[in-house]
Order: structure tokens, then sequence, then C-alpha cells
């Protein structure tokens, strides 16, 4: 691919609305211009995400927030190549509102449009943000884990993507939400997990490692958050005193981090079985992405696996971790690099896996 590539990205499949312009030209990729609006003083009074509540707001701010974008960017319209929006998986009022304002400045504009699946976003930011001095070049294990999902998956090029093993019950995400909210740590709950984690004791509470030494790379965690809720319970009635919710916090983000660390092994053995070391075409990355991928506990407990099966542990910057529309921008220019655009009947999708992107 020669020349400059520009894409503006779009992001409203959950609580954030967020707009992005990247560029790629010969000195690598970079972000031009963000914003990102988070929902979350919406939200917290319900503990979670309000489907209706996160519809509405994306449709009050998106316009202002486009403009914004290309007024920081210094960029005229006609510099864009292409517009992209996540086009799912989520909530699916707001991954409309997102789609057809992509959609309505394609039009006006005469620009490609590229239907973005949020999870490829995720999947590909590691490859906008890593310094061009380590590549993260195909193929790459990912460890996909966030609100909504936990999966690894091979990917093997633009669009290409092999699931190895995906979580039976709930999204690891989720059960850091769930977690918090029972220790009454507040919302969102990952980082307040985290936070609340570094004072604790991590051996106080013995939790559960759901699946840990079993075969393959699946994931379970709706056992180890009822194992919190038992622990919890049987501490001396009244509210939780911060100690015990430290160490609550700390035992269960221990046993996440094993049970990631013991998937992990598996995963890392599947992934060098497909791409043995040594070979022509071997990875060299674990990459570690979505929004649990912040969490710098788990990021450490993973560098060592990567570290010892001579892989590189690679995860974005927090911020890029969690939503946002730098890596929809992104994964369209990987998209549009690569011959990919979508007419501008694409149907949004509130379920969209991202093997079905594999052609
Ligand atoms: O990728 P993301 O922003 O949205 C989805 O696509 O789901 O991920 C949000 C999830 C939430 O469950 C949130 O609690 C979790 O990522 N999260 C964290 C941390 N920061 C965000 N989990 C653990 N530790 C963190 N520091
Ligand atoms: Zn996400």
């Amino acid at each position: 691919m020669n020349g400059t590539l520009t894409v503006l990205g779009i992001e409203t499949s959950c609580d954030e609305t967020a707009a992005a312009i990247v560029t790629r030209d010969g000195k690598g990729p970079r972000i031009v211009a963000q914003r990102l609006l988070s929902q979350l003083d919406d939200h917290a009074p319900y503990g979670g995400v309000v489907p209706e509540i996160a519809a509405r707001s994306h449709l009050s701010h998106l316009d202002r927030l486009v403009a914004e974008t290309l007024a920081e960017s210094g960029l005229g319209w006609d510099d864009l190549d292409a517009v992209a929006a996540t086009a799912g998986p989520g909530l699916i009022g707001g991954v409309i509102v997102g789609v057809l304002t992509a959609k309505g400045i394609a039009l006006a504009r005469d620009l490609p449009f590229i239907a973005v699946n949020h999870l490829e976003g995720h999947a590909l930011t590691a490859r906008l943000t890593v310094a061009e001095d380590a590549p993260v070049d195909f193929p790459y294990l990912l460890l996909l884990v966030s609100g909504g999902h936990c999966q690894f998956l091979i990917v093997e090029g633009v669009g290409q993507y092999i699931r190895l093993g995906t979580t039976i019950d709930d999204a690891v995400g989720e059960a850091f939400d769930k977690t918090a909210k029972l220790l009454g740590l507040g919302y969102p709950g990952g980082p307040a997990v985290e936070r609340a984690a570094a004072a604790g004791n991590a051996t106080r509470f013995p939790l559960p490692r759901p699946l840990k030494g079993r075969d393959g790379c699946d994931f379970s965690f709706a056992g180890l958050k009822t194992a919190v809720r038992h622990a919890a319970e049987a501490l001396p009635p009244g509210p939780l005193k911060p100690q015990d919710m430290a160490d609550l916090a700390a035992s269960f983000q221990a046993a996440v981090a094993d049970v990631l660390a013991d998937r992990a092994e598996n995963a890392i053995a599947m992934f060098h079985a497909k791409h043995a070391p040594g070979s022509n075409g071997q990875g060299t990355h674990l990459v570690v992405a979505g929004g649990v991928a912040a969490n710098s506990a788990l990021r450490a407990r993973l560098t060592d696996v990567a570290a010892a099966h001579n892989l590189t542990l690679t995860a974005p910057p927090p911020a890029l971790c969690t939503d946002n529309a730098a890596m929809i921008a992104w994964a369209g220019l990987e998209r549009f690099a690569a011959g990919l655009t979508d007419p501008l009947d694409t149907a949004p999708r509130p379920r969209w896996p991202l093997e079905e992107l594999t052609g």
C-alpha cells in the first residue's frame, strides 16, 4: 500500500460516544484527533448501562463530537479516504445511531463506508499503538477481555480470526463489574476492583479457579462470582469493612489472574501448534485487548506467561483498551487498505461473532 490513508471512525456500541481520525503514512500509524464522551454519570445511578439512555445520549452528542474531531485534526472532509463505524456487536440502539451517522457522512461526502466489528477494533488496536521498531505482525495470539467477551483468538490477518476458546458463562469484565457491585465499590467495576485490590490481601479468601488445569482454553466466571458472594456473606453481619472489601477484591483479582494465566498456557500451545516457533510465519506476540486489558496486575501476570514461551506481551495503552473510536477508525483503515468496504444498506448487528468475518 502506497500513500497516506486517513479514516474517520465512530464508536457508539455501549456507553461511550466517540469519534476519531487516524492516519497511516510512511512514518507509520497515528491518531490525528479524537473525542470521547463517557456516559458514566448517566448510568451510574442504575449500576449498569441502560440501553435506551445510551442510545438517546449518543444521538444528542455524536454530531458535535464528529465536528470537533474534524476541527481539531485541521483536516477537511476531502482529506478523508473513508468513514467507519461500529456496526456491531453491541446495544443496537446505539449502534444504529453510529452507523446511520457514518452512512450519512459517506453519502453526503461521497466517501466509502466501512462497517467495523467492534471486536475487530479491539483486536487490531495493538497494531496502531505499538512503535514501529516492534511491529505487531500477523499472526498473533489475542486474548480479548471486555465487558461482553472473553476469548482467545488467532489473528491471522485483517478479517481473519480463528477462535480457540471462549467463556461458557460470564465475560471477565462482567465478573469484575458484578463483584464490584456486590462489594459496594460502584460502577464501572473493573477499575474500582483494581484500586481496592491494591490494598488487599490476595490470600485471605480461598476462591475457586474455574476450569484451571482442564484442557482447552475456555473460561467460566459465574462460579467465581458466586464464591465471592458466599465469602462476603460469611463475614460478620453489617456493612463490609474497607479491609474486607480490599481483601475480597484482591482475592478475586488473584483468582482471575490465575485462571487467565492457566488458560493462556493452553492457548499458547494451540497457537504454536499452528504457527510453530522457528518456522516461517511464526508468531511472536501475545496481545491482550479490551477493557479488562487495562488492569495492570493481569497484564503483569500475562507478561510472565508470554515471556516463558518466548512471546512478547503487548497491550494497548489503558485508554485505548477501553472503548474508543481510534480503534474503530484504525480497523476501518486496515480494512480499507485491504480493499474491504461495505454497501450503504449494511445492517447494524446486535450479535456479530468475530469468526464470522473470516471468509
Ligand atoms: O472494552 P470495554 O470498554 O467495553 C466492552 O466492549 O465491553 O470493556 C469494559 C469492561 C468493563 O467490564 C470494565 O469493568 C472492564 O472492562 N475494565 C476493567 C478495568 N478497566 C475496565 N477490568 C479490570 N480492571 C480494569 N482496570
Ligand atoms: Zn469494547
